[in-house]
């Protein structure tokens, strides 16, 4: 079985993914991470993620692997766990940047097909539904306003940088969905079969239960 959430970014989708992953006993596949960990692996070797050329070249000898410890998703570069240093504002841009770049994308959609081959799925990402698994048991798409987005973001971010500013979170969110929805390539898009769900005015556990509700309605 296969579930596909996208959306924009801070809507909620990996919290819902993560949480419908638990309850159905799936594997939780975070595809962001992904190409974090591809502007994370180029940023490393001194490549700009929007270096189409460089990257092109540095392609070939990039090596990813995704693991599950314990049920819980890894992403290898290298043989290394990445997975700590891919969440910082940086790597968000950067990895925004690197997604227009059609080979790079086509790259790591084989792992996720691969990935998808081998366990039961939720995967959430901005192109699931629409691209990576056109035929999913189930697709999601979960959004919310920029501003709730922003306030989400910004409210988990704060934690570990108190400096971090709401409105420039807000702009950043803002360009990413913007770079994120308008590329050729597999822009960011809900399908034509998928359910959208508004979560501006829902909690987290409203917006789990709703999900959880339409896949155990429509077995
Ligand atoms: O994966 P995505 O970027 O779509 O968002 P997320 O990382 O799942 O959620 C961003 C933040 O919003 C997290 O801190 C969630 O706990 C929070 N959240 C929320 O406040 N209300 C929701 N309905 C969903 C998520
Ligand atoms: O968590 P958040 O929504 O901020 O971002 P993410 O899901 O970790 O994705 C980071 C970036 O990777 C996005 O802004 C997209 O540019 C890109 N991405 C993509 O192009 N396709 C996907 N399936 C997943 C992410």
């Amino acid at each position: 079985m296969k579930i596909a959430i996208d959306g924009p970014a801070g809507a909620g989708k990996s919290t819902v993914a993560k949480a419908i992953a638990q309850k159905m006993n799936f594997n939780y596949l975070d595809t962001g991470a992904m190409y974090r960990a591809a502007a994370y692996a180029m940023i490393e070797q001194g490549i700009e993620p929007s270096d189409r050329t460089a990257v092109l070249n540095a392609l070939p000898g990039l090596s990813m692997k995704i693991i599950y410890k314990d049920g819980v998703q890894k992403v290898l570069i290298d043989g290394k766990d990445v997975t700590p240093y891919i969440r910082t504002p940086r790597i968000s841009r950067g990895a925004s940047d690197i997604a227009i770049i059609p080979e790079l994308r086509l790259k790591l959609v084989d792992i996720q097909r691969e990935v998808a081959n081998t366990y039961d799925v939720v995967m959430d990402g901005r192109d699931i539904g629409t691209y990576v698994l056109p035929d999913a048991d189930f697709k999601f798409f979960v959004t919310a306003s920029p501003h709730e987005r922003a306030k989400r973001r910004y409210l988990e971010l704060k934690e570990t940088l108190p400096e971090a500013d709401i409105n420039e979170i807000e702009r950043d969110i803002i360009a990413r969905d913007e770079t994120d929805s308008t590329r050729e390539f597999a822009p960011l898009r809900q399908a034509e079969d998928a359910i959208l769900v508004d979560t501006t005015e829902m909690d987290r556990d409203q917006v789990i239960a709703h999900i959880s509700a339409m896949i155990s309605g429509a077995k």
